[in-house]
């Protein structure tokens, strides 16, 4: 079994994007940390994209294939409806998508307040740093919460 860990636009540059809020580590530090949290019990398929069209696309594949999603859309959260339509087929399908950040978004400015992904995710996890996306793990790797 494997878990989808999809990570939206800017998320590339991690470990060089404002480190003030974002930190000093980039998504390989990333990927290592969730694999040594799942233990062996799930493989994790992590990638990055600026592209809304391909985050989409990833979206389609987690139904098709039956795959648990993390899904940290970064600047699509705010206003990608074309997304939230793409999440919404996920959770449909009865497959867990956790929406994570790794600053708390209602810390910041007005405009990050607002989430139109947050209607269709089964929960959200936001302001841990990486620690966001291993909570959501733990959560998939928890039974019955
Ligand atoms: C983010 C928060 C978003 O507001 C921002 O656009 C990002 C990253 C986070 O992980 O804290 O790119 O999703």
């Amino acid at each position: 079994a494997s878990v989808l860990v999809l990570n939206g636009p800017n998320l590339g540059r991690l470990g060089s994007r404002e480190p003030d809020v974002y930190g000093s580590q980039d998504l390989g530090a990333l990927e290592a940390a969730l694999t040594a949290e799942a233990a062996g019990r799930v493989s994790i398929d992590l990638r990055q994209t600026n592209d809304e069209a391909e985050l989409i696309s990833w979206l389609y594949e987690a139904v098709d294939t039956a795959t648990p999603v993390i899904l940290n859309p970064a600047a699509f959260t705010h206003y990608s409806y074309g997304l939230r339509d793409a999440a919404a087929l996920v959770t449909k399908a009865g497959l867990p998508l956790i929406e994570v950040h790794i600053s708390n978004p209602h810390a910041r400015e007005t405009f990050r307040h607002t989430s139109v992904i947050s209607g269709v995710a089964t929960g959200v996890i936001a302001g841990f740093g990486f620690g966001s996306y291993r909570l959501a793990l733990v959560a998939l790797l928890t039974p019955g919460g």
